[in-house]
């Protein structure tokens, strides 16, 4: 299984194909801002990958939107309300 582990906490959880950063730290008792209620349309949930971007699919259409309008760097950063795990190995990351 997958891992998402966070950097600046010290911690890793399992996740499964398809679902989201936010999924999974939610899942583990982590609290992320989400101004727009998880729809890929603010940055208030924005992690740092740090490694393995490889291992989330790339950015769909709202994400991609809304990382242009707020000039994110889609190398590094990602909406973890949008960034799913495809499955392929270990995303780290780092919150804000
Ligand atoms: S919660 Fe707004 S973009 Fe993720």
């Amino acid at each position: 299984m997958p891992k998402v582990k966070v950097l600046n906490l010290g911690l890793e959880f399992e996740g499964i194909e398809n679902e989201t950063i936010m999924q999974i730290l939610y899942r583990n008792g982590i609290e992320v801002d989400s101004a727009c209620g998880g729809h890929g349309q603010c940055t208030s949930c924005k992690v740092l990958v740090v490694q393995g971007i490889e291992n989330l699919y790339p950015p769909e259409f709202e994400e991609e939107e809304t990382i242009q309008e707020y000039g994110l760097d889609p190398e590094k950063e990602r909406l973890s309300c949008q960034a799913k795990l495809n499955g392929k190995g270990d995303v780290v990351i780092y919150l804000p």
